[in-house]
């Protein structure tokens, strides 16, 4: 069953930028994405290997993996760069008042 987690104040992140997430107890991390307002949440994971997609950059919608440049698109998890073939899990976002929470399910 979905748990909804909070992540962030909207004012903690400007526009174009990601932020890694560290939940307690849970088994993964989470990026959190601002793109022309609004907020996608992510798996941090590539899944290509085994390193966090905040290293690396974002461009529009795109992130880039900083160690072989595959990519994926934030609002959707799709992987729009090779060697990335595997989607990325995305989470349903959730807004109340200045809080960004994500319906989390592992
Ligand atoms: Fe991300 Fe290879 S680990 S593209």
């Amino acid at each position: 069953m979905a748990e909804k987690i909070f992540l962030v104040r909207t004012g903690d992140m400007s526009d174009g930028s990601m932020r890694q997430v560290c939940l307690a107890d849970k088994k993964s991390e989470l990026a959190v994405f601002r793109v022309k307002g609004e907020f996608y949440v992510t798996d941090d994971l590539c899944t290509h290997g085994m390193v966090a997609l905040t290293g690396g950059d974002l461009e529009g919608t795109t992130v880039y993996c900083p160690l072989h440049g595959g990519a994926f698109d934030v609002c959707t998890g799709r992987a729009t760069e090779k060697p990335c073939t595997t989607p990325l899990k995305t989470y349903q976002v959730v807004m109340e008042a200045e809080d960004v929470y994500c319906m989390y399910d592992d």
